[in-house]
């Protein structure tokens, strides 16, 4: 339900941040720079290590050309991206943080601490992180209404679900500018309503991963015969329909009549689902076994460019599907 302080909230959301700042560019920070670039903001991004930073100003250069094929369009991408001197340099004069430091409440703590000194007092303060509170990440901060967890999918310049929650002090109209930013930016902001472990991303993938591991791990199925019941099983739903829609689509009478007739069967699985499989060496050995013919001799760096190519292509023919008919 829309309360009237959401609507005021969003009322006053301006279509997208004059300027952003990414804080850190590792794998997830460069992909943010493509994220921006691409919406036509002026990102400022900086780094303590400068290598970091030039691989990342590189790394943006590249994708843009794998991207795009006009060269004034590609000039303008690329022009978009500062590598800044200092971290006070990064974001002066900026609307929204995306923070992508390192994965330790430690270091997030400190990180936040000069964020919030140095960014203006408007600025957004958003971080990446895949599974800490924000609670615990802004505690003591003065200005903790402004700091959000903006979790993105890796890479986020190809997948674009973001998961957005507050901390115990996040305000109402951060959250929603926020998620209107992401939107406005062509990434997909999902809102959690409160902090729980794993977000809802980690959490629906710990629940499958466990079993896959399982069912290797007791000889049920080969590694690559459990991965064809997702690719060319689940998945292919689960591109377009999640668990809910899948239900709604599963029974004539939508997905109330799907859990009242099967319910009691996904009940009776759930207790047969083992919690205490164990990484022991024998069962990395089997996994490396078992998943190395897979890759077909394609190194690491050519498999992640075919997974961005075709989750790339998945998304066309998404956006097509959901155009109206005749539209062009
Ligand atoms: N890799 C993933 O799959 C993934 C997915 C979603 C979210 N995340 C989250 O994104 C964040 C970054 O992950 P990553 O995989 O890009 O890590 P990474 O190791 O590739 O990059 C981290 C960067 O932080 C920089 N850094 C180190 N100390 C710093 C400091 N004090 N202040 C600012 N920057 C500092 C490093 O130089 C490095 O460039 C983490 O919070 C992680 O949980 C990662």
């Amino acid at each position: 339900m829309v309360t009237p302080t959401d609507e005021s909230a969003r009322s006053s959301v301006a279509p997208l941040p004059t300027a952003v700042a990414v804080i850190a560019t590792g794998v997830i920070g460069r992909s943010w720079l493509r994220v921006f670039s691409r919406a036509g903001i002026p990102v400022r991004a900086w780094d303590p290590d400068p290598a970091r930073l030039a691989q990342a100003v590189a790394w943006h250069a590249d994708a843009v050309a794998a991207e795009e094929t006009e060269p004034g369009r590609i000039a303008d991408a690329v022009a978009r991206i500062t590598a800044a001197p200092s971290l006070a340099a990064a974001l002066a004069d900026v609307d929204y943080v995306q923070e992508s430091g390192p994965e330790s409440l430690e270091a997030k703590r400190a990180i936040y601490v000069e964020l919030a000194r140095l960014a203006p007092r408007r600025a957004i303060l958003a971080s990446s992180t895949s599974a800490l509170d924000m609670t615990a990440i802004a505690a003591g901060l003065e200005s903790a209404e402004r700091c959000i967890v903006a979790h993105p999918v890796n890479p986020p310049h190809v997948v674009p679900v973001v998961e957005v929650l507050g901390g115990a002090e996040t305000s109402e109209a951060v959250v929603a500018r926020t998620m209107a930013w992401l939107r406005a930016v062509g990434q997909v902001p999902v809102r959690l309503n409160h902090y729980v472990p794993g977000f809802l991303l980690n959490r629906m993938q710990a629940a499958l991963v466990r079993e896959a591991v399982d069912l290797v791990a007791r000889g049920v199925a080969s590694a690559d015969d459990v991965d064809a019941v997702i690719r060319d099983g689940l998945g292919l739903r689960w591109a377009f329909l999640g668990p809910y829609g899948t239900a709604d689509t599963n029974a004539d009478a939508g997905a109330r009549d799907y859990f009242a007739r099967y319910g009691s069967s996904y009940q009776a699985l759930w207790a047969d689902l083992r919690t205490d499989v164990q990484f022991d060496q024998a069962l990395l050995d089997r996994i490396e076994a078992e998943t190395e013919p897979m890759t077909r001799g394609r190194t690491a760096a050519e498999r992640r460019a075919w997974r961005d190519r075709a989750v790339t292509a998945l998304r066309a023919l998404k956006a097509d599907l959901s155009r109206p008919p005749g539209a062009p």
